[in-house]
């Protein structure tokens, strides 16, 4: 704007520069042609003159004005007499000029009454001598004046044009830079790098400089969030809540997995309803019995239909309902395809790298994209808004973040997979592997427990898709989408629900030995796992073995039960390894067995939750022996149940629980004299010893409950819903 103005005032300084220069043209004009009629008029006129023939003169003179410029004409002796006039010739003028001694203008422009006129003088030549005698030509020139006044509005039209111009170009241009910067902010809070994929700039070439500051200090700023969180909260159902409310505005979660929290199963013309032995149930449901919300899972028992309403939900836990779930059906051909075959034959041994070959079909493959695509479809007719929270769990959805995207692009979609992520060779051999990580990538937050698992994921990303990744903000960038690749290390529910409930130690270890006929101060050891052959059952039951060989003094006084849960038990590998269990602990009990006493008790069939922790509280020992395992909740339940702060664990190098538990006796479950020590080391570990460890361990289970895990992930995911929410208003703005 006020570029237009400056090149108006700048056009009426213009304007009067330009009207003296038109002016001069014309008059230069004028005067010659003024010169060609005198010039023309001369001779004939002449001879008139000399024939004193008045009446041709006069007549040769209105010929003259015929022109439409020339006004008048005027014939003036040299003593300065008007001899001869057209009528239009102003009485005023009279011969006053003819005594100039040049024939050219005398008076180019003066005022009549006629207008503005141009009055020129030709002195008359008679064979080739000037004469005093001439003819006054009287120009009419009031086109100048409209012809300056039109000169005058195009001159000051033109900048104001030229005005409005520049400053459509200047705004254009201001706002494309500022565009350009804008988007460079946003990629910068979006937390994306310098470069976008196939180099191209992603952030404006003014604003690079600043992109590794500003990047240092969002991600310093993050760092100190996280440890100002980590310091201030004390993580608890009810902080959980209050996080929803405050960062999440209220959000209403949605949780997919295929496991369902409460199964209902027909019994003897009763419905009963069964807790699954699933870590990943553990973990979650508290957090949704927390926050409400709808989990959507499959609907495994023989009683689920029986209870769900018109829109297969049902209220849970059914004693004192918090929250929804949803069930979604499958036929048994789509389980044997999609959960059995590609989930549990092909993913799942894939990841753990347990020496069982994974198995993939085809037909496999197609069931686990169908059923994927079920539950996206479920999620997106669940959700109340465009925009909603969808925690995705583990590795029966790996495709199903890229399908949720799709139909919900805002979405923020949290995945966590809760088994180990294998080295980039070892994924290599999934035939579909870029398609699942393509689905993956779909996720806003992709969590695994350990970052070993982390570094694994971005290097197999790297290995097998066309991405760019940050290491230094553990961010991978696809076609526009940003995952942030980050460990949360999965935990439980503290305190132990059955905190007010549960009898006491004493009782518990009374109990158990009177149970199995043992004597008070028989010395136990548990395990609890499903049959799932990378639970390290079998070097576990060696480890036993040796231990009575290597210390026959524990023989009669040293019982080892191993609650063994059912599981998957329609696959071969899972059948198998239920016989090489059963065999194996029957060949140990042979061997050592006596009428009263066995060295191991057996126990392979489902068992609640909250018998499983008395029999945590009556152990001296629980011993964990996973060949390989995402975290391992075990480790965390029996710890959590030892509020009398004795008792030892023997953990598994390979459990993501190893990480945090540092005062378990920590043993490579292949080495099975190793473990064996470390069972004789338990079970004469003095009191003192127990107690300091045990102490330190609960402070770290109490600290980092499953309250964290979920409430580090959904923190992080307020963070980026902010910073998105924040980049798409720079962007509306601009
Ligand atoms: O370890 C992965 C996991 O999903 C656990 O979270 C859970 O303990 C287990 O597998 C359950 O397996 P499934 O649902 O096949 O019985």
């Amino acid at each position: 704007m006020p570029l237009v103005v400056a090149l108006t005032l700048l056009a009426y300084a213009v304007v009067p520069l330009v009207e003296k220069l038109t002016l001069h043209w014309f008059v230069r004009d004028t005067d010659i042609r003024s010169r060609l009629i005198g010039n023309t008029l001369n001779d004939p006129l002449t001879d008139l003159l000399q024939q004193g023939n008045t009446t041709k003169i006069n007549a040769l003179l209105l010929r003259t004005i015929q022109d439409e410029r020339l006004l008048a004409v005027g014939y003036c002796d040299g003593s300065g007499r008007l001899l001869y006039r057209t009528p239009t010739f102003p009485e005023s003028l009279g011969c006053s000029l003819a005594g100039s001694k040049n024939s050219k203008v005398v008076s180019p422009l003066r005022k009549l009454p006629q207008g503005a006129v141009h009055i020129a003088i030709h002195h008359m030549e008679v064979e080739g001598k000037r004469m005093d005698d001439a003819l006054i030509l009287v120009n009419d020139m009031s086109f100048v004046e409209h012809r300056s006044a039109d000169t005058r509005k195009y001159v000051i039209a033109f900048f104001a044009l030229l005005g409005v111009i520049t400053s459509v170009i200047t705004v254009f241009v201001a706002h494309l830079s500022w565009r350009g910067w804008m988007e460079g902010v946003r990629a910068i809070l979006r937390g994306e790098g310098i470069l976008k994929p196939f180099s191209q700039p992603a952030v404006a070439s003014e604003l690079q400089p600043l992109v590794g500051d500003l990047r240092v200090l969002l991600r310093a700023l993050d760092t100190e969030r996280r440890f100002a969180d980590d310091a201030t909260i004390t993580w608890s159902p009810d902080s959980l809540r209050k996080l929803l409310h405050k960062q999440l505005i209220g959000e209403r979660i949605l949780v997919v997995s295929n496991r369902e929290p409460y199964i209902h199963n027909s019994q003897q013309d009763q419905i009963r309803v069964n807790r699954p032995a699933s870590g990943l149930v553990t973990a979650v449901e508290p957090v949704m019995r927390a926050c409400s919300g709808t989990w959507i899972a499959h609907g495994s028992g023989t009683a689920d239909r029986d209870t769900v309403d018109q829109h297969d939900r049902v209220q849970v836990p059914p004693e004192h309902p918090e929250y929804t779930l949803r069930r979604i059906w499958l036929t048994k051909e789509e389980e044997k395809g999609y959960y059995y075959g590609f989930a549990n034959e092909g993913l799942w041994p894939l990841c753990h790298i347990a020496h069982v070959r994974p198995i993939f079909r085809s037909g496999d493959w197609r069931q686990y994209v169908a059923i994927n695509q079920r539950f996206a479809d479920a999620v997106v007719k669940e959700a109340d808004s465009d925009d909603p929270v969808v925690l995705v769990q583990d590795y029966h959805f790996a495709l199903l973040p890229g399908m949720i995207r799709k139909e919900l692009p805002k979405a923020t979609i949290i995945t966590f997979w809760h088994i180990p992520w294998p080295n980039p060779e070892s994924f290599g051999i999934c035939p579909w592997r870029e398609e699942l990580l393509q689905g993956m990538l779909g996720s806003t937050i992709l969590g695994f427990h350990t970052p070993f698992h982390c570094e694994n994921f971005l290097k197999t990303v790297d290995r097998y898709m066309e991405t760019r990744i940050e290491h230094e903000s553990s961010t991978i960038s696809r076609r526009g989408q940003l995952t942030l690749v980050e460990s949360y290390p999965i935990s439980i529910q503290w305190p132990p629900p059955w905190q007010d409930t549960q009898p006491s130690v004493a009782q518990c270890r009374r109990e158990m030995r009177e149970a199995l006929g043992l004597p008070p101060d028989h010395r136990i050891g548990i395990g609890v796992d499903r049959q799932d052959y990378t639970k390290g059952i079998l070097e576990r039951f060696r480890a036993v073995e040796k231990l009575l060989e290597l210390h026959p003094e524990m023989i009669g006084r040293f019982t080892f039960i191993q609650v063994a849960a059912p599981t998957r038990s329609a696959l071969d590998d899972y059948q198998a390894f239920e016989v090489q269990v059963r065999n194996l602990a029957t060949h140990i009990n042979q061997r050592f067995s006596n009428e009263t006493w066995q060295p191991i008790c057996l126990k392979a069939e489902h068992h609640d939750p909250e018998v499983i922790n008395r029999f945590y509280r009556a152990a001296d020992v629980c011993v964990v022996t996973s060949l390989h395992d995402g975290m391992n909740l075990v480790a965390k339940e029996f710890v959590a149940s030892r509020d009398d702060e004795q008792g030892v664990l023997v953990l598994s190098q390979f459990t993501g629980a190893a990480h945090e538990l540092h005062e378990a006796l920590i043993v490579n479950p292949y080495h099975i004299e190793q473990t064996a020590e470390a069972l004789h080391v338990a079970l004469s570990m003095p009191e003192l010893e127990q107690r300091e460890r045990m102490l330190s361990m609960r402070a770290l289970v109490r600290d980092f409950n499953v309250y964290r895990w979920a409430g580090r992930m959904l923190l992080d995911a307020a963070r980026v819903r902010q910073r998105e929410k924040l980049a798409s208003r720079i962007g509306k703005e601009v």
